[in-house]
């Protein structure tokens, strides 16, 4: 073969061209940060940039429309959504000429250098009677989307507005959920209408550490931190909550159904819970506040699940926060909800792809399998958990499929075990199926029975979407290359 004829001029600027969109592009993963800086000792904001790609990060929200800061996000692969202060809402909504001018001001100097994803108009501002502020939320939203519509960017950047969980009057059981009688047809209506028109999601606050610090004798630690093993069953449909998050978010699509807006995503844009508080708020710990977050990631990362109400449906939430912030008033804890120290060094370990508690991480590439003296009856019961609630990929071990021969439930148990544990990113506690199964550095697959591991056999842990879409870029230059 000559080389010539592989690398002629045309198409090697074609190769580079889409190797250099599949590195730049932002491709935004279900969870974000919300970097906060209300801190007078807190890093730059270039250095919360390193901080953030160092991370694997892909978005973040601010909560004004600093120039410095989106300055310093510009090229750098991270999508930003900025926020109108509530102290300017009124004047934006009476004048569409403000609202230009807002758009002038904050938008415009950046795009598209620096991505912008969203603008949050307003902040929890539904349930705020102060000057009428709420009546004006929606005017102002509206007004927003036209000065973006005037300039293009009306696809490109969304208006939303995030709410926090008050909004409902009723929020148990989840299927009950229900806004405020006293601000639907004013507020709710209106901004749900706006949504829906936009397709832009509903942006939800919600912090299952506030419902257990109100609540600690009616609502379980482990129910607001992921690690409840009973979880609560919905009476109205039988759903199965196994944490408090899902059904938070869960009450609002509810009252959101019952409105008949039954096509808007919810977007959770503040979640998180404190590393620290004063002597009365126990929960607030370096401990929970890992668990919590780390267990967050994981089922929105590894698992996207969805919620009982809208299984597998992805969902994307923006953890607050990224740093520690001294300004905050007290208590102690609003202090303390940063996943990083003033000194941008971490509160704790959190693997933003998706990991065990506590950044486990392994090594080598490793299977899960059946233990040879496991019984017939028990591995009938795994088989049938991984294939089915579990959802593991069992094509393979239906007759005719690769993996059939041999057809010993050991086998079958092996295949369907290993599957499940390499989409719960190898997460140890994954391979357990009641103590039948096995943790394994050998490769079990034989003949044409592949059994895959996702670690790539350099031992390098990358998160799927990165590992599956680089393998598609390598299909796609070696498919060229032969063309040519
Ligand atoms: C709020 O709205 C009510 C009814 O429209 C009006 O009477 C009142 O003056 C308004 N208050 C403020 C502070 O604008
Ligand atoms: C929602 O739609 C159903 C069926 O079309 C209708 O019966 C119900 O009154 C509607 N509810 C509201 C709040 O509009
Ligand atoms: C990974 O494999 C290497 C080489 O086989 C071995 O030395 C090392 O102990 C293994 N690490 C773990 C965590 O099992
Ligand atoms: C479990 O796996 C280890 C390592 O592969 C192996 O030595 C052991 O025999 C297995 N145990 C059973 C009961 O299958
Ligand atoms: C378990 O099932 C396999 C076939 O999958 C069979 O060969 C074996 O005899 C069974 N073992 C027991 C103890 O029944
Ligand atoms: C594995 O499952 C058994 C039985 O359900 C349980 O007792 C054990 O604690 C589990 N082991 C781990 C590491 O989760």
């Amino acid at each position: 073969m000559e080389s010539g004829s592989c690398f002629r001029p045309r198409i090697l600027v074609t190769l580079l061209f889409l190797l250099s969109l599949y590195c730049t592009s932002v491709r935004a993963g279900p969870v974000g940060v919300c970097y906060g800086r209300n801190g007078d000792n807190l890093p730059t904001p270039l250095q919360a940039v390193a901080s953030l790609r160092a991370k694997g990060i892909t978005k973040v929200r601010i909560f004004d429309a600093d120039a410095s800061v989106l300055q310093a996000f510009a090229d750098s692969g991270i999508a930003v959504s900025i926020t109108v202060s509530n102290l300017d809402l009124t004047g934006i909504a009476l004048d569409q000429g403000v609202s230009d001018a807002w758009v002038l001001n904050n938008v415009l100097p950046y795009v598209p250098a620096t991505s912008i994803s969203s603008i949050a108009v307003g902040t929890e501002v539904m349930m705020t009677n102060a000057g009428n502020l709420s009546s004006f939320l929606v005017p102002a939203m509206r007004n927003i989307f036209t000065s973006l519509k005037t300039n293009n960017l009306d696809s490109a950047i969304q208006v939303v507005s995030p709410n926090s969980m008050t909004v409902l009057s009723k929020s148990y059981p989840p299927s009950a959920g229900t806004f405020d009688p006293a601000i639907v047809n004013t507020v709710v209506i209106p901004m749900l209408s706006f949504l829906q028109q936009t397709r832009s999601p509903f942006m939800l606050n919600s912090y299952p550490y506030y419902a257990y610090v109100n609540d600690p004798k009616g609502v379980p630690l482990e129910y607001a931190l992921f690690t409840s093993t009973v979880g609560v069953i919905d009476s109205n449909n039988q759903l199965h909550y196994t944490n408090l998050f899902d059904a938070q978010v869960d009450a609002v699509y509810a009252a959101m159904d019952a409105l008949n807006f039954s096509d808007i995503n919810i977007v959770v844009a503040e979640t998180g819970w404190p590393s620290k508080g004063d002597s009365t708020e126990n929960a607030a710990s370096v401990k929970n506040a890992q668990t919590y977050n780390q267990n967050l990631v994981n089922e929105l990362v590894r698992d996207q699940s969805g919620t009982p109400r809208k299984p597998g449906q992805v969902m994307e939430a923006y953890i607050f926060s990224l740093y520690n912030e001294n300004q905050k008033a007290d208590p102690e804890s609003e202090r303390n909800f940063g996943i990083l120290y003033a000194d941008g060094t971490e509160v704790y370990t959190l693997n933003f792809y998706g990991g065990a508690d506590g950044g486990f991480q392994v090594q080598n590439r490793t299977w899960c399998v059946a233990r040879n003296d496991a019984s017939n009856s028990s591995l009938r019961i795994a088989i049938d958990y991984a294939c089915g609630e579990g959802r593991a990929n069992c094509d393979a071990i239906q007759e005719g499929g690769a993996c059939y021969e041999p057809n010993t439930y050991v086998n079958h148990a092996s295949y369907a075990f290993n599957d499940y544990f390499q989409k719960s990113n190898m997460d140890p506690r994954a391979c357990n199926f009641s103590g039948t199964a096995n943790l394994t550095q050998r490769d079990p697959s034989y003949g044409n029975c592949v059994f895959y591991s996702k670690l790539p056999s350099s031992g390098y842990l990358q998160s799927p979407q990165a590992y599956y879409g680089f393998t598609a870029m390598l299909a796609l230059v070696f498919l060229l290359l032969f063309r040519g």
